[in-house]
């Protein structure tokens, strides 16, 4: 089984505030009232940034009467992209407490303290009694989740009837052996990939539906095209996901975008339904 603490010191255990606090002085954004999306470099922590979630956003009809699950909430980018667009209200939860404290401070700068709530949790018990939620969200934290059976069923279980689980995550390619280090893992002992096809089944054995499924592996590529163009003819921005992973993010980039290239990774997005008639 997973081991949380071999994922939270991936993630870092340090506290991460000063770090952060430093690198919005250098973007000239340590004073005064920030717009959410004026941090998407830093705080949408996967593959396609804040195009991602756009994307998934528009797949929940979110209304601001929905209060949604955010399952690893990271640094909390997503959370506020959903409250500040559709006026929803989110919780996240997040392994890591430094992320958690970040998290919370960039709901203060932001405005959105009001909507979004973060807390320490594991995703495999979360602390919330059956059916609170309306929908539910998670983006690029299933790898590090060996159980899925659990997450799945945990998931399902803090959703009301009727409610949508939106994802979107890495999923294990044909192309081969992953090439480490990728931002999820170092080494291959907290990597735990499924195929698209063995996600939908554990899915769908947890008591979904599925109501929509796609794979966007292209759209990765592309994106991590454009990432190098830029990264080529500008200079790097003071907010982006080194602050948080440190020296070894451009080698870990680097890694993700040949593991997608060559088909060792896939992206995945769905939309699944838990039915509105109890099991
Ligand atoms: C790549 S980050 C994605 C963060 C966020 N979902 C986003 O897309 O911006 C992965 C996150 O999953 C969290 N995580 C991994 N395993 C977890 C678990 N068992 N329970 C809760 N969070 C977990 C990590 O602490 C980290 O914040």
């Amino acid at each position: 089984m997973t081991n949380p603490e071999s994922v939270q010191s991936h993630y870092g255990t340090e506290p991460l505030i000063d770090r952060v606090e430093k690198a919005l002085h250098l973007a000239g954004l340590d004073q005064g009232p920030v717009g959410w999306s004026q941090l998407a470099a830093l705080d949408q922590f996967h593959i396609r940034g804040l195009e991602a979630s756009e994307e998934l956003g528009a797949e929940l009809s979110l209304t601001p009467e929905s209060h949604v699950l955010d399952v690893g909430s990271g640094l909390g980018g997503p959370a506020r992209f959903l409250a500040s667009t559709y006026g929803c209200r989110v919780t996240g939860i997040d392994l890591n407490p430094s992320f958690v404290d970040v998290a919370t401070m960039l709901a203060g700068r932001t405005g959105l303290a009001e909507r979004v709530t973060y807390h320490q949790a594991d995703a495999l018990q979360l602390p919330y009694g059956d059916g609170t939620f309306d929908h539910a969200w998670t983006q690029h934290v299933a790898m590090n989740i060996q159980d899925r059976p659990r997450l799945y069923g945990e998931i399902h279980r803090v959703l009301k009837p009727g409610g949508q689980l939106a994802i979107y995550d890495i999923t294990a390619g044909t192309g081969g052996e992953l090439i480490f280090p990728v931002l999820w893992a170092r080494r291959p002992d907290i990597s735990f990939l499924l195929t698209s096809e063995a996600m939908r089944q554990v899915l769908t054995a947890a008591g979904f539906s599925v109501v929509s499924w796609a794979d966007k592996s292209q759209d990765g590529l592309a994106w991590y095209a454009k990432q190098a163009q830029q990264a080529a003819t500008k200079p790097r921005p003071a907010l982006n996901l080194g602050v948080v992973m440190g020296p070894e993010f451009a080698e870990m980039s680097a890694n993700m975008a040949r593991n997608l290239a060559e088909g060792r990774i896939r992206l995945t997005q769905a939309v699944v339904r838990r039915p509105s008639i109890a099991r």
